[in-house]
């Protein structure tokens, strides 16, 4: 009987990747499965951690594998584009990726933290065309092992990963990729500012650990971190047309309000160095600050003159506007009245009971409506 391997000094943030595994393994049991994954669960079966003591919950578990189908569809065009092409899986887990999308003839590696590799290793075998590399991405040092492939193209691959770094690391990371790899192909999640708050409020509330650091406000801005690197394509939650029961409200959610549906995003760059230098290409994104500086100059001139003609220019206008109409009012009235063949003096009774009544002094209303022409005077 073989013995169950157990893992050992996992982080907090490479231990969920065990949770990623058991979300693939019970996919693959359903017979409506988004991916058939026979690997990943041989591998739940031989490591020794107890996965049924985390309580998987569906729509969860469902949309980690919508979000994995995707990454394996960029990964299959990347292979069908480039059949010997290199693909490096950078925070790989446990995930079996190379055994889902192999198609013979590529060369593969799958880069973690040294704990994860470790038991990697236990579990997997290497191949010529399949390597593992015990590092952290970023310590740039990996980058020479993947580096001897002359001629071939390269897709860095990384599911679950990117946003537990540091901005800073990620520009150095994408940078050096860049100027290392021209012309590779870089696919990644990431998510919105709004919903790594909300996941780092849910991670407070479940006492990990570890938080998520990295989010983009804009998702085409590594563009604007040097020229030659473009943005090709963006997967939303919502690009997924079928339907998906399991999914149930979230899918709708996801159509219902962008800000969740497009909270979470698949990004599919290529870094080519060999486009103009930055000062000769025009940059998208140098363009949008510029457009956001004027649209901001403007918000302010706009908004200073509301707020001076709502506090200066308006009850100005308005004041001059209502003494106009106060001063006109007898006359026009008197006027209205003779033509109606009424007596004004009658009219003027009304008013002073009124007046009188509500506690105000009909004597100045009378004395403004004789200086306007009102020659009776009011019957006592
Ligand atoms: C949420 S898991 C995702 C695992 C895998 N990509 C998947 O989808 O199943 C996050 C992974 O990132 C790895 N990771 C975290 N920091 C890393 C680093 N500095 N370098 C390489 N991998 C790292 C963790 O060890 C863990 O395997």
């Amino acid at each position: 009987m073989s013995t169950k391997i157990p893992p050992e000094a996992l982080s907090a943030v490479s231990e969920t990747m065990l949770m990623t595994l058991y979300s693939h393994a019970v996919e693959s049991r359903y017979p409506d499965a988004l991916i058939r994954d026979p690997r990943a669960e041989e591998l739940v079966a031989r490591i020794d951690y107890d996965f049924a003591t985390h309580q998987l919950n569906p729509t969860n578990q469902a949309a980690t594998c919508v979000r994995l189908r995707q990454f394996d569809r960029f990964a299959q065009a990347f292979l069908a584009a480039h059949p010997d092409g290199v693909v490096v899986h950078i925070g790989c887990g446990l995930d079996t990726r190379f055994d889902r999308v192999d198609n013979g003839q590529a060369t593969w590696y799958d880069l973690d933290l040294p704990p994860v590799i470790e038991l990697r290793r236990k579990l997997l075998d290497e191949t010529p065309r399949y390597k593992m590399i015990a590092a952290s991405a970023l310590d740039l040092a990996w980058l020479d092992v993947v580096d001897g492939h002359p001629g071939k193209a390269f897709l860095f691959i990384a599911e679950g990963v990117f946003m537990y770094f540091p901005d800073a690391e990620m520009r150095r990371l994408v940078l050096a990729l860049r100027a290392r790899f021209p012309g590779a192909e870089l696919v990644f999640d990431v998510a919105s500012p709004l919903i790594v708050r909300l996941q780092n409020l849910n991670l407070a509330r479940l006492k990990a650990d570890f938080r998520m650091r990295w989010s983009l406000r804009s998702y085409d801005a590594l563009e604007g971190w040097a020229p030659g690197i473009q943005c090709l394509e963006m997967w939303y939650y919502t690009s997924v047309k079928e339907s998906i029961p399991r999914l149930g409200k979230l899918q709708r959610l996801f159509h219902l309000v962008p800000l969740f549906g497009k909270g979470m995003v698949i990004l599919h760059y290529r870094m080519d160095r060999s486009l103009a230098p930055m000062e000769e290409q025009p940059m998208k994104n140098k363009s949008t600050a510029w457009g956001y500086a004027i649209a901001a100059l403007a918000g302010a001139v706009v908004g200073g003159l509301a707020v001076a003609l709502a506090t200066r220019l308006i009850p100005k206008v308005m004041g001059q506007m209502m003494d106009k109409m106060m001063a006109d009012f007898p006359r026009r009235m008197m006027t209205r009245m003779q033509a109606e063949g009424r007596d004004p003096a009658e009219m003027c009774q009304q008013m002073m009971a009124r007046m009188q009544a509500e506690g105000r002094d009909p004597a100045e209303m009378c004395r403004q409506m004789m200086a306007k022409g009102c020659t009776q005077k009011p019957k006592e």
